[in-house]
């Protein structure tokens, strides 16, 4: 029986989280250690099509109401693959990225489904659907996660290059000049996106003359990243950090837990660091030498984070 198996990665927003639903630039990375496989086999006539996610105790018919994103991503996958009825297809979903953490896990999720779909299709090469189209799919499936996603997650998941990104216009690569290590650590708290967007909403519709300005300076913060790392002047990522992160306690969007991790990977030698995603929970990321890894780690696994994933960003 044909098999057919497709991956995507998770992601780490490294400035303009929050911001970027604003308009704001923001810039991401791709992060490879984790991510989330799909797989497809062939099943007996007339068995339809299931997808399981085992990670997540989910097991649903294709034909399950539309509010499902697994089957919605894997529906809008066939439709756009030009298959007309119901394949039996068994799928399977597996992901170690964390989940409500931060890392995109649902994105990564889609684009893996999305993926394995166009896969299993096997129309020749010139004929598979482009990123774009991925990006477009799983951008609708993340719509179902909350209502105003910015487009962030879908856009570096789907494409797998770090992305200075801007609500409505195409995505920009930027190159890394020098590469850098980056320590994210999981508070264990679940944190769902759609609640602090909104959370935020509200307070910008109260004071947004406030809210703004402290958006214009996330925005301001994540180009200059952006240019520092296109200049491999990383010894600037750390400071910026700590000062994002300034700029995002503002929004009111961190929590306990993520300013007492924070505190320990600055203490145990990281050179900035910051709460990654929608906040809350979720997780942080930290700047840090090479050399300062492994204390940071330990620093941070002693301090009680529920996961630690150590990335290097470039070559
Ligand atoms: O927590 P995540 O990975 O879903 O990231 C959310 C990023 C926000 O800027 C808060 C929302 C968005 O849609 O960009």
């Amino acid at each position: 029986m044909a098999t057919s198996t497709a991956t995507a990665p998770g992601k780490a927003i490294l400035f303009g989280e929050h911001a970027v639903v604003y308009g704001r630039a923001a810039i991401a990375v791709p992060v490879t250690e984790v991510k989330a496989t799909a797989t497809i086999t062939d099943a007996h006539a007339g068995s339809g099509c299931t997808i399981a996610a085992p990670d997540v105790g989910a097991h649903v018919q294709l034909s399950t109401p539309q509010e499902d994103p697994l089957a919605l991503a894997v529906r809008l996958a066939i439709e756009e693959a030009g298959i007309g009825e119901e394949p039996d297809w068994q799928i399977t979903v597996r992901s170690d990225v964390p989940i409500a953490g931060g890392m995109g896990s649902g994105a990564a999720v889609s684009a893996a489904l999305v993926k394995a779909v166009f896969s299993h299709r096997r129309l020749p090469s010139h004929r598979q659907p482009d990123a774009g189209t991925v990006n477009r799919i799983v951008y609708a499936v993340e719509k179902l996660h909350h209502a105003n996603p910015s487009g962030i997650d879908n856009t570096v998941v789907v494409y797998r290059q770090p992305v200075r990104f801007v609500r409505g216009e195409p995505p920009q690569r930027f190159e890394i000049a020098r590469p850098f290590h980056l320590v994210i650590a999981d508070t264990g708290i679940a944190s769902s996106t759609a609640a602090v967007v909104s959370d935020v909403r509200r307070a910008w519709e109260k004071d947004t003359k406030r809210y703004e300005a402290v958006f214009d300076g996330i925005g301001e913060i994540a180009e200059t990243a952006r240019r520092a790392i296109e200049s491999g002047n990383i010894d600037a990522l750390g400071p910026l950090m700590k000062e994002n992160h300034r700029l995002l306690r503002m929004l009111d969007v961190s929590s306990g837990e993520l300013e007492r991790l924070i505190a320990v990977a600055e203490e145990g030698g990281a050179s900035g660091a910051k709460l990654s995603g929608a906040g809350r929970g979720g997780n942080l990321i930290a700047a840090v030498e090479r050399k300062n890894v492994e204390a940071v780690k330990e620093a941070l696994l002693a301090g009680g984070a529920a996961g630690i994933v150590v990335t290097q960003i470039g070559a």
